[in-house]
């Protein structure tokens, strides 16, 4: 009898991510473009940033302001890309700590960061609970910055809410995340979609390869096959019903 050993999908799909330049739609531009909107900010804020993944929206952060940025994610390779990162630009010793840490467990103290700035992460907490628990971290009146997958129409077809009434069933439109928001203290600064092309350039585009390389190299593992037909369909999906929901910027601020 022949033993064939089955991989680990999750592992695949963390190998996957780790040869992307970001782990979830966004870009460097945007990440930017958003911070220049804030207000009443310190000149050297103190920044928290949730789920920083390879640390994209850290860095940006970093070149972007004088700022001092905690950057916390769960997953250890993903926190020692974004070392090497700042250390080949430049921007770590005093300026950069990075904690590798699940959100539920993370042990820093309160009331001290001027901003939260959390990129496609909070959705695994859940959009309220994650701005419930995160609010304890921020100074009073503190900003916090949240990109969220949420509905752009209130009515979406069959094909999309089917879709993720499996991936993400609390998904929220813009209107019900604004009332969750204010519901656990935060007064609702301003929306902002991101670009559709904020998914293709960093992250589907250079997905489909990562998909293609691990199709052939696990052809016959039927989890594997099946965890990359599930990428797959969400990238079909955003092909054709891409306008029907999107990555929302929820720039909030902490009510006194
Ligand atoms: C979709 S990625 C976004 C990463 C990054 N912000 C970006 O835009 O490229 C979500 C990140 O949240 C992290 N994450 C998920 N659950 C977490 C948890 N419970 N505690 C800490 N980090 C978590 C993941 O490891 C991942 O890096």
């Amino acid at each position: 009898m022949e033993l064939t050993m089955e991989a680990d999908p999750f592992r695949i799909f963390l190998d996957m991510q780790l040869n992307l330049p970001r782990n979830g739609p966004g870009s460097d531009r945007t990440t930017a473009s958003v911070y220049r909107t804030l207000e009443d900010l310190p000149a050297e804020p103190e920044i928290l940033v949730m789920g920083c993944g390879q640390g994209n929206d850290a860095l940006t952060l970093l070149r972007e302001t004088k700022a001092r940025v905690t950057a916390v994610d769960i997953m250890k390779p993903f926190i020692k890309n974004l070392e090497e990162k700042a250390e080949a630009a430049g921007v770590s010793g005093e300026r950069l700590l990075t904690v590798c840490s699940d959100f539920e467990a993370l042990d820093l103290p309160h009331a001290v960061f001027d901003l939260i700035w959390s990129e496609g992460a909070i959705y695994t907490v859940g959009f309220e609970a994650g701005l419930k628990d995160w609010s304890k971290y921020l100074k009073p009146e503190g900003l916090l910055v949240a990109s969220e997958a949420s509905w752009l129409t209130d009515e979406p077809s069959e094909t999309a809410r089917s879709f993720w009434s499996n991936a993400y069933p609390d998904m929220g439109a813009v209107d019900e995340n604004k009332v969750r928001a204010e519901r656990v203290g935060f007064e609702v600064v301003q929306t902002l979609t991101l670009p559709q092309e904020d998914w293709w350039t960093d992250y589907y585009q250079p997905l489909v390869p990562q998909i293609e390389k691990a199709r052939n190299a696990f052809a016959g593992d039927v989890g594997v096959q099946a965890m990359l037909n599930e990428q797959e369909e969400e990238i079909r999906l955003f092909e054709a019903h891409g306008d029907e929901y999107g990555y929302v910027f929820y720039v909030l601020k902490k009510s006194a």
